[in-house]
């Protein structure tokens, strides 16, 4: 932004974010609990968009009046902020004690290797996204990998390859044209 109107920058920031999420900044603009309000405030833009933009959150700090590095740090410090458009499809790989010890890091290793993208990032394609977490609840199951909300398990490192393509694979269906 190259303006120093703080008329045009305002409309800016506005036309950046969901209107209830200006409306939610404008309750508490200038208050006391202007910066006690940020997590909820980036949770609601995350929401809405599926992550943080620089943008947006560049519109967050201008409205609420909050240091831009400030906004920054809470969201790279939380790890459920995500900084990066996800992907069609999330895939968790379980990193709990119970999948650890059965070779959840050759897991996520593998995944690692065959989308070409490391945690926390998202293929070029738009297609996956790929993350860490900790105990599902399904120990039984361990090594467990989820992909949107699809258990699966007990998975192989030899299992991914199959894994993913039922996945591309759905992909391709859903774009054949419809027959009539
Ligand atoms: S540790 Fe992975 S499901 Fe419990």
């Amino acid at each position: 932004m190259t303006t120093d109107n703080w008329t045009e920058i305002k409309a800016a920031c506005e036309a950046a974010l969901p209107a209830d999420v200006v409306a939610y900044i404008q309750r508490y603009q200038g208050t006391a609990h202007s910066e006690s309000q940020l997590i909820a405030i980036l949770h609601m833009v995350q929401a809405a968009a599926g992550y943080l933009s620089k943008e947006q959150m560049n519109a967050v700090a201008q409205l609420a009046q909050i240091p831009l590095a400030k906004v920054t740090g809470v969201a790279t410090f939380y790890h459920y902020f995500r900084l990066h458009p996800r992907g069609k499809h999330m895939i968790n790989v379980c990193l709990g004690t119970a999948c650890y010890v059965k070779g959840a890091d050759k897991i996520g290793q593998r995944l690692m290797g065959d989308l070409g993208i490391q945690f926390g990032e998202t293929t070029k394609d738009g297609l996956f996204s790929l993350e860490s977490t900790r105990c599902l609840g399904t120990c039984g199951l361990a090594p467990v990998v989820m992909v949107d909300d699809q258990i699966h398990g007990p998975v192989t490192p030899g299992d991914i390859a199959t894994l993913l393509d039922k996945y591309t694979k759905k992909e391709k269906v859903s774009k054949l044209p419809v027959q009539v």
